[in-house]
């Protein structure tokens, strides 16, 4: 089972590779045939990794993004590493299609005092922009390392990417490192595509996420890879038809949908969301829907499916009572309403004995239409048994189903 998987997931590397080469120099030929090319060094970008390159940038960027004919690229070359330091690419744009090409490294300051006078929420946005591509095998790097090491009273929601009210954006093999909180906000935008992205931080750093969705439609993530010390890719609230295949996940925290509902008042609305052919390798959770006892709205059509576990803590788990803050969470007569959530072909191993399958669900508003098809886990030690475990949760289990299912 674990060969044959990896095999397929070797394939498929293999597959979008050949094609992000074969995509890259049709790129190549298309900026090279027209004059619309913006490279950074061109507008005093010097590429040392020490001199402040944040004007040049800016100006490169208003130049493409100003562009009305052709294909207009933002080049960001190859060989070379730009010291950037918080900015905003913003919108809207002249063209209906501009590209940045990033080839080289951009890295963010390394002391948080360089955030002295700028929004503490984000290194680089892209903000109120329709028809962008960031192309390139080149590299981010947030450098999160002092931001990790500062207090948690200190350390605030910084995000190396943030995609703001944008529309139909393509990003793909693209390597995202060392995130100070978040790799990438997707926020408020529609048809958001990535592929082929490969983000790392370490496994102990804090609140690293690699992707976060929230308030937007139609999001891809596909053949990408997560190693980082909180969620692969978390979904939030206000989110519909978002989609995560093919990639490998782990350490971190695994796929999550939530934590929801913890605005008081906020309607949480999540639907159509489908997670598929997922690697877990070490995570503390795989397929995961968190929301507070406090909020209201629901989560509906989930899929979960072709997920294959490899010492994973909880591979599939619901948590309705979630809460981390120090004045306890009140019980109260709502909750978010989960309904339509299928789980199939799951397979692999945990490292908890007690509850590989943990559907805790809301007393006040049960988990309804939950499916279990062809689910097969086991423990990671030898000789060691593995059960599920439901609280208000409703629905059918079919196929393969080890452990038993616990459904009502
Ligand atoms: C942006 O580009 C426009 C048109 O090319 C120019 O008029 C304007 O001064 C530029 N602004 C900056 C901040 O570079
Ligand atoms: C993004 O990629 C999709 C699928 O390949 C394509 O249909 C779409 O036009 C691209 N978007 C832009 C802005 O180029
Ligand atoms: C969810 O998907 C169904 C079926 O594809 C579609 O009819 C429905 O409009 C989608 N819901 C939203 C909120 O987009
Ligand atoms: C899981 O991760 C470990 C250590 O990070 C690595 O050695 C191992 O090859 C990975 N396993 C799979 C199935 O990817
Ligand atoms: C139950 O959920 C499945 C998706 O998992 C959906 O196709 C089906 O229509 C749902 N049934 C009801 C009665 O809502």
């Amino acid at each position: 089972m674990l060969n044959s998987s990896m095999d397929f997931f070797a394939r498929i590397c293999i597959l979008s590779c050949l094609f992000s080469m074969i995509s890259f120099q049709l790129i190549n030929k298309i900026h090279a045939s027209q004059n619309n090319a913006f490279n950074v060094q061109d507008y005093g970008a010097v590429g040392n990794g020490k001199s402040d390159d944040s004007t040049a940038f800016l100006k490169a960027w208003n130049e493409t993004c100003s562009a009305t004919t052709g294909t207009p690229t933002m080049i960001i070359p190859k060989g070379k590493t730009f010291l950037v330091h918080a900015i905003d690419f913003l919108g809207p744009c002249k063209s209906t299609t501009v590209y940045v090409q990033l080839s080289g490294t951009v890295k963010a300051p390394e002391d948080p005092s360089a955030w002295k006078d700028h929004d503490v929420a984000k290194w680089l946005g892209f903000e109120g922009i329709k028809g962008l591509n960031i192309v390139g095998f080149g590299q981010l790097d947030g450098s999160g390392q002092k931001w990790w090491d500062q207090s948690c009273r200190y350390r605030p929601g910084l995000k190396a990417l943030v995609f703001r009210e944008c529309k139909s954006v393509n990003m793909s093999n693209i390597f995202l490192v060392s995130s100070p909180k978040t790799h990438i906000h997707v926020m408020s935008s529609q048809y958001v595509y990535f592929k082929s992205l490969v983000i790392r931080s370490p496994e102990t750093s804090p609140n690293t996420d690699g992707i976060h969705i929230s308030d937007s439609d139609n999001v891809w993530v596909q053949a990408s890879t997560f190693e980082s010390g909180d969620d692969c890719v978390s979904i939030g609230e206000s989110t519909t038809n978002i989609h995560v295949g093919y990639c490998n996940c782990g350490p971190g925290h695994g796929m999550s949908i939530g934590s929801l509902g913890r605005t008081n008042g906020k309607e949480v609305h999540v639907e159509n969301i489908t997670i598929k052919h997922i690697q877990f390798n070490q995570t503390t959770n795989g397929g995961r829907i968190k929301t507070w006892q406090t909020g209201t709205g629901q989560v509906r059509n989930v899929e979960f499916s072709n997920l294959q576990f490899t010492k994973v803590k909880n591979p599939l788990i619901i948590d309705q009572y979630y809460c981390d803050v120090a004045n306890p969470c009140k019980a109260t007569k709502t909750g978010v309403k989960i309904s339509n959530v299928r789980y199939m072909k799951a397979f692999g191993t945990t490292t908890t004995p007690v509850a590989a399958i943990n559907l805790e669900c809301s007393e006040n508003v049960p988990c309804t239409n939950i499916t279990l098809e062809d689910v097969k886990l086991e423990s990671a030690f030898p000789n060691t048994e593995v059960t599920s475990s439901c609280n208000n949760a409703f629905g059918y289990a079919k196929g393969i189903m080890e452990p038993k299912s616990c459904l009502k």
